[in-house]
């Protein structure tokens, strides 16, 4: 059994290879890369030959090459790492280590306080209603110095006021030997949702109810007023740029399509082929993507006008802004075209999920993966794993489900899909696997994969492997 190795080792790992850009000098011309090279199945399998699946395993030339590829999207702005998206702070740290990234972008307030043990920027993407989290960050004046935490309304100011301990209700008052509480540094959540036809249609997610340039700078003045918060950034997250993919897809094969041991699984559409489906299914997934094109520019170009706006608001009354925050994976080349906006979050591109083969401007290489073993052979063309039901989270459906990948040509069983304990899997390559073998699977996201294991292993380009605890691992879940 391997051990968990030593941070610093990871942080040599990461910063092994050069191929980052400078922040200070933006690559401008420099060329997209070539769609990326599949896994090499054989590094792989050579490097975990001794691990027992179920494992986790991080390729981290793969790794290497999408840092690369964000910071040269980036075009010479930092990115802020979301770390939804990695999960494991040994892989934070190398990710930090590399030119072009600086900060993180935690999801919750008790990672936060954890992670500013070590790290000193950390801005909470989400707003918290945790009072226990509050008060220690109160209680801690390095935390309240490395964290930034998400408001957007007064309410939620109130909230934290009430949850923090009376004795330090207000900065720099000292009232009955209670001790002053550390001013609390805010970051400022503006809604980048496109709306049309006079707000009745609302493309993009529901969070800050901060729409117009007039309310940020009205929540700026609240901020600025109120004893005991620092107001030291704006936020915009363009989600229905950032995360929704603009290439058409079509939706995996249907699973009964190969026939076969056809039990009354996975029958429907498929046992009954429409003569042309195909080619309609093309032409709709073509025009679906040119329709979230027309809609991505457009939002775009309304965002760019509407957020340089509330950041002139909010620097009008907090000058010394430090931040502003903008995009995901999927848009890091568009938001940093924005001059209003000083920094670029992201993090899914680094693992690169099954979700983000859906984009025509990258291609992340897959440098997250997970193996489970062969337990059983339901009958001939059928091999079953044990457990599966990695499930990624957003809105039910067959993309949010994992994929196996190697050895190729393997697909799921409709009416049992991924399942809680085990996941039959049928197709031409299931015949040649025996008990034990390994059936080799990509997540949809990138960082829930954590979530089911304690360790990553680090695979490296000359097969040295490294194991590194997820969040889980060290004990939290958060
Ligand atoms: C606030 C915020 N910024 C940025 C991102 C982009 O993260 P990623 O690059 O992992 O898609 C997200 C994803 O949900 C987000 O919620």
């Amino acid at each position: 059994m391997r051990s968990v190795v030593a941070l610093e080792h990871v942080l040599q790992i990461f910063t092994r290879p050069a191929a980052s850009a400078s922040a200070a000098e933006p690559p401008a011309a420099a060329p997209a890369p070539a769609a990326p090279a599949p896994p090499d199945w054989g590094r792989l399998e050579a490097a975990t030959a001794a691990l027992d699946p179920p494992f986790a395993v991080v390729d981290l030339p793969a790794l290497r090459a999408n840092a690369a590829d964000l910071v040269r999207r980036a075009a010479g702005k930092p990115i802020r790492v979301a770390s939804k998206s990695v999960r494991s702070r040994p892989v934070l740290r190398g990710v930090l280590a590399t030119d072009g990234f600086a900060g993180i972008l935690a999801y919750t307030l008790p990672e936060a306080i954890w992670l500013a043990e070590e790290f000193t920027d950390v801005v909470v993407g989400y707003p918290t209603a945790d009072r226990a989290a509050l008060r220690t960050l109160a209680d801690h004046p390095l935390a309240a110095s490395r964290v930034t935490l998400m408001i957007d309304s007064v309410e939620q100011l109130d909230l934290v006021d009430a949850a923090v301990d009376a004795a330090h209700a207000h900065v720099n008052v000292n009232a009955a030997g209670g001790q002053a509480r550390p001013p609390l540094r805010v970051c400022l959540d503006l809604d980048a949702s496109l709306r049309l036809a006079a707000g009745r249609v609302h493309l993009g997610v529901r969070r800050s109810p901060v729409h117009t340039a007039d309310q940020a700078g009205d929540l700026a003045k609240a901020i600025v007023s109120r004893p005991g918060f620092t107001l030291v950034g704006l936020m915009a997250y363009e989600a229905q740029v950032a995360g929704m993919g603009d290439a058409p897809v079509l939706a995996p094969a249907e699973p009964a399509a190969a026939g076969g041991s056809g039990s009354a699984a996975g029958s429907g559409s498929a046992a009954h082929p429409v003569p042309g489906a195909r080619p309609v299914r093309r032409a709709a997934a073509s025009a679906r993507a040119e329709v979230v094109r027309q809609m991505q520019a457009r939002s775009m170009a309304e965002l760019a006008v509407r957020r340089a706006a509330a950041v002139a608001a909010v620097r009008e009354v907090a000058p010394d802004l430090e931040f502003v925050n903008g995009g995901g994976t999927g848009s890091v080349h568009l938001t940093t075209a924005e001059p209003a906006v000083t920094e670029i979050a992201a993090g899914s591109g680094l693992y690169g999920p099954t979700l983000f083969d859906r984009y025509q401007a990258f291609a992340p290489a897959p440098a997250a993966l997970f193996a489970l073993p062969v337990v059983r052979r339901p009958a001939p063309g059928i091999v079953t794993v044990a457990g599966g039901g990695w499930i990624a989270s957003g809105p039910p459906g067959q993309d949010r489900v994992p994929q196996p990948v190697h050895p190729a040509g393997l697909r799921m069983i409709g009416t049992e899909g991924a399942g809680e304990v085990q996941t039959p899997l049928r197709g031409a390559a299931a015949d040649g696997l025996r008990l034990g073998d390994r059936v080799w699977f990509r997540h949809a996201k990138a960082g829930e994969l954590c979530e089911h294991v304690n360790v990553l292993h680090l695979v490296d380009a000359d097969g040295s492997v490294r194991a590194v605890p997820t969040y889980r691992g060290d004990g939290h879940v958060f």
